[in-house]
């Protein structure tokens, strides 16, 4: 009996990881979610293809290779090899694992831009771009650092802050400096081209209505609607790592453009070796199944932009988007000096990649909720369900078979009704994996796996051994048993492949598809068992973490350059901590000498009331050149009794000391008394 008619042909990606750092376990949430989905499908007999990549185009990726003296190719050919290398060793079952930078790639992305152009969706417009003029090139993002213009962290580059993660554009960056030349750009006229996205409104807004995104998803979708439709430049000036632009001679497509892209390239390059028909997967009105798994920090890429140019190059949409949240480690983001900021390398070099695929799976469902990995949680979970529970059927009824019976198991079950019980869940079981409700799955399974545990320790097959008159019930109890094991791991196979694999050996029963159990083993022989899974030792988990602080100091750790290298940052403050700091502008209506103090300078602020401040900045500044002008002070510090008279207040100023000290000057605009946020 097969519960499914007419084979379904599903194509599957995952994100493409960057080509220029190691995997670790958060990337390693979205590909166990996806391996977990796509092995459900192929035990469901539906054709389901599973093809990703590196990403390997981009400046950082450039930067990379510079920093390590390698070329781009041989530094994405490298990482390209340690990523396959780690998927497989996590069991990851993908069709094809590519790059970004392909023949079949460039051919794609060169395809969907000259028919986006012709169809009159690109823009050529001059923006203002920041320039070297010592080096006589254009600044990409990551070429300028400068202030964060959201915090004003220091040394940050052109496209994101690493302290409070703001993004933004390189033009807004505080005294921005070029890395390459160290001197401070201009602005220059340059011209770029962007994807018209208003002139998909339309279109997006029914693939937004159309059911194939979680509500969380559709609901930002919305947001983004609300604030506008952004067009988006597709375009990146020389130097830049990535594909020349075909009628454009020294300007790129972005990274951006061309990584989705990679889905297809892949596929293509599968499709190559196997004689599959690509055209049938991704013409428009295609019947194929098409899903991308990703992370919710990319769901903008994916649900905007890459269904814009899909349909306006002709291709088809896809049939859904499925977007995951962030992994923390014990409930805080990981972190490396913690240790638990964990490569995947590291794991597997202390342990069994199915224990992280069984606890992924336990957390795992639809929503695009953060999941949490528990380390103490972990040890216990794994332990207690895995090997207490699910392994412990077997290792309790095997002995008795291959020493009492023979190795073989008996004509008829005891109790048929248990097992077509845990035949019937399977459909339950079915549906939450379908719609990624892995979770809840391992939950339904568990239940089973309490069921079993429960019939054999009723039934006490050790004690009915020892009397040769219930001796021959053995027999029935642990061929049932085992057969309740064997339903158990073919519910758990798209999770844990290498059990399904010792327990399809231990049982002598094949390749188990979702519908070979529907009838039970009988009369059937059975090899010895062995030791499926060990348990986990917390010490084990110890040293992976203490391995993963090593790793970090052997690499990474980009050293700190400017101020902070000699001055580092203080302990991290909430936010709650800062917004007890009331900042104000502040006109400095007077300044003047203090009798007897060589730092010092009394200055008076108004603030709407006026207070006398005590700052040391005598150094830097006579009083001439203070006075008028406005600043930025702590309006609510206590007041400090000081040698000289109280001290209302602290002024913000920047610099070593000495001559080299700036008083913090507000822009034009701002009035005594305005609240700095
Ligand atoms: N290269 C882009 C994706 C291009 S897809 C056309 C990228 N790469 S990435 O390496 O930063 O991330 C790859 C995937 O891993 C993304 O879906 C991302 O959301 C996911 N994760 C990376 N870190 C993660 C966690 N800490 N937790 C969960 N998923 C995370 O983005
Ligand atoms: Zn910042």
């Amino acid at each position: 009996m097969s519960t499914q008619a007419t084979p379904r042909d599903i194509l599957v990606t995952s994100a493409l990881p960057y080509a220029n750092g190691s995997i670790h376990l958060g990337h390693l949430v979205e590909y166990i979610q996806t391996d977990i989905w796509v092995r459900f499908q192929r035990q469901r007999e539906n054709r389901c293809t599973w093809v990703w990549a590196d990403d390997a185009h981009g400046t950082p990726i450039m930067l990379k290779a510079q920093e390590l003296g390698l070329t781009p190719e041989a530094l994405i050919a490298q990482v390209k090899e340690e990523h396959e290398t780690d998927f497989r060793d996590f069991l990851l079952s993908f069709d094809n694992f590519y790059t970004t930078h392909s023949d079949e790639n460039r051919h794609f992305a060169e395809l969907i831009y000259t028919r986006l152009r012709d169809a009159g969706h690109i823009d050529k417009r001059t923006i203002k771009q920041l320039y070297d003029a010592e080096q006589n090139m254009f600044l990409p993002d990551r070429y300028v650092k400068g202030g964060c213009p959201t915090c004003e962290a220091e040394d940050q580059y052109g496209d994101n802050c690493e302290v409070c993660s703001a993004t933004y554009d390189a033009t807004e960056l505080r005294n921005p400096r070029s890395v390459v030349s160290g001197s401070t750009p201009e602005l220059r006229d340059s011209e770029q081209y962007f994807v018209k996205l208003s002139n998909f409104e339309p279109m997006l807004r029914s693939w937004m209505d159309s059911g194939k995104l979680q509500p969380e998803i559709r609901n930002k979708l919305e947001e983004w609607f609300e604030d506008g439709l952004q067009d988006w430049d597709i375009s990146r000036n020389a130097p830049y790592w990535g594909f020349e632009i075909p009628d454009a001679p020294g300007k790129y497509f972005y990274v951006w453009l061309d990584a989705p892209i990679g889905y297809m390239a892949s596929h293509k390059n599968l499709c190559e070796r196997t004689g599959d028909d690509f055209d049938s997967y991704w013409r428009e009105d295609s019947e194929a199944e098409l899903y991308h798994f990703i992370g919710k920090d990319i769901a903008y890429f994916h649900t905007l932009f890459w269904p814009a140019i899909l349909h306006g190059a002709g291709f088809r949409t896809p049939s859904a988007v499925f977007c995951h949240g962030f992994l923390t480690v014990d409930g805080a983001k990981m972190s490396k000096s913690r240790g638990t900021f964990i490569k995947a390398r590291t794991y597997l070099e202390h342990m069994d990649p199915e224990y992280l695929r069984y606890y992924f799976a336990a957390k795992l469902n639809h929503k695009v909720e953060d999941i949490d990995l528990n380390l103490e949680d972990f040890v216990t979970r794994v332990n207690a369900d895995l090997v207490g529970k699910v392994v412990n059927i077997a290792s309790r009824c095997a002995g008795f078979i291959t020493k009492s019976f023979d190795g073989k198991l008996s004509e008829a079950l005891p109790d048929a009704a248990l097992y077509q019980d845990f035949v019937d869940e399977g459909v339950a079981i079915a549906e939450a994996y379908e719609a990624r409700k892995f979770s809840q799955a391992m939950r339904l399974i568990m239940a089973l796996a309490d069921r079993a545990n429960h019939y054999i320790a009723e039934a006490e097959p050790w004690v009915l051994v020892k009397d040769p008159d219930t001796r021959p019930q053995v027999h029935g109890i642990c061929t049932q048993g085992l057969n309740l094991f064997r339903v158990l791991v073919n519910y758990l196979k798209p999770v844990l492949p290498q059990l399904a694999e010792k327990s399809e050996a231990f049982l002598q029963c094949g390749d188990m598809r979702w519908d070979s159990t529907q009838e039970p083993l009988l009369s059937h022989d059975i090899q010895r068992f062995s030791a499926m899974l060990k348990r986990i030792e917390t010490a084990t988990v110890e040293k992976m973490t203490e391995a993963s602080k090593q790793d970090l100091a052997a690499t990474q750790t980009p050293a700190p350059t400017g101020a902070l290298a000699d001055d580092p940052l203080k302990p991290e403050i909430t936010y709650a901590d800062f917004d007890k700091i009331d900042l104000r502008i502040a006109k400095i209506v007077d300044a003047e000498h203090v009798e007897g103090a060589d730092k010092l300078l009394r200055l008076t602020l108004d603030i709407g009331k006026q207070r006398q401040v005590f700052a040391g900045i005598k150094s830097a500044y006579s009083p001439d050149d203070l006075r008028g002008r406005l600043t930025v002070m702590v309006a609510n510090l206590a007041p400090r009794k000081m040698r000289f008279g109280m001290s209302e207040g602290m002024v913000l100023a920047a610099g070593p000391g000495g001559k080299d000290l700036f008083v913090l000057t507000p822009d034009s605009g701002a009035e005594p008394g305005m609240r700095v946020k």
